[in-house]
């Protein structure tokens, strides 16, 4: 099973992707926490990628495309979720490759129909633990008990540099420029399917195990 899941910043991507991990053993492939990762370690793809990320623009489809690669070879376990890649025509392109070398194929294109001004909300609210990564949010997604995560049990948080409403609305208009293009390519293929991402967290998780159950 591979699936995709696509929206714009604040859809609910890595939110719902943590679910399915947890769920079904699925693997996370998210561009974004790659990325992350790269520039904290200060790799040369990090160096590369750190100003680009936090002006909110796009990095380039090679650097994104090689760590799906490099991420697929490392196993998928169930499934695969990509999440926030593939974002242009070319990295569309280059996925279809990366699945057809292994003998792969696509099962759903998952879009997350979301409200745009409820986004910077969600996105300025947003914070995760520093020690496992699970992510909450000040309203809609506090721990259980205060400052402790219901996780891993730390009580150090932290919150994304692009995260502010200025990248956002950058982050935003790329998604619209670049990345909202690719859907047709899906839907030519019968892949799409589109969930309301403005229902409650649980709604939209129930939403999207209907279709990979294939209700
Ligand atoms: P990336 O990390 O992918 O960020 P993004 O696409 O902007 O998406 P977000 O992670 O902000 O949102 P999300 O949909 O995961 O929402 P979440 O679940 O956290 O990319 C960051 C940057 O890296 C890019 O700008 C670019 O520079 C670079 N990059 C990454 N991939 C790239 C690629 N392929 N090509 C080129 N460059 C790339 O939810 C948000 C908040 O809302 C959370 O607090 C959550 O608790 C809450 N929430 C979620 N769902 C709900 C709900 N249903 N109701 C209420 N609250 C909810
Ligand atoms: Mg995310
Ligand atoms: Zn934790």
């Amino acid at each position: 099973m591979n699936i995709i899941l696509l929206g714009p910043p604040g859809a609910g991507k890595g939110t719902q992707a943590q679910r399915l991990v947890e769920e079904r053993g699925m693997v996370q492939l998210s561009t974004g926490d790659m990325l992350r990762a790269a520039v904290k370690a200060g790799t040369p793809v990090g160096l590369q990628a750190k100003a680009v990320m936090e002006a909110g623009e796009l990095v380039s489809d090679a650097i994104v495309s090689a760590l799906i690669g490099e991420r697929m070879d490392a196993g998928t376990g169930s499934g695969a979720i990509f999440d926030g890649y593939p974002r242009t025509a070319a990295q569309a392109d280059a996925l279809d490759l990366l699945l057809s070398e292994r003998g792969q194929a696509l099962d759903h294109v998952i879009e997350l129909g979301v409200d745009e001004d409820a986004l910077v909300e969600r996105i300025v609210g947003r914070f995760t633990c520093a020690v496992c990564g699970t992510g909450y949010h000040e309203t809609f997604k506090r721990p259980v008990v205060d400052n402790v995560c219901d996780v891993c049990g730390a009580s150090e948080f932290k919150r994304r540099p692009d995260d502010n409403e200025q990248t956002v609305r950058t982050r935003m208009a790329e998604y619209r420029a670049k990345t909202a293009p690719i859907i047709p390519i899906y839907e030519s293929r019968g892949l799409v399917r589109r969930v309301d991402g403005m229902a409650d967290i649980g709604q939209v998780t129930a939403a999207i195990e209907s279709i990979l159950d294939g209700r």
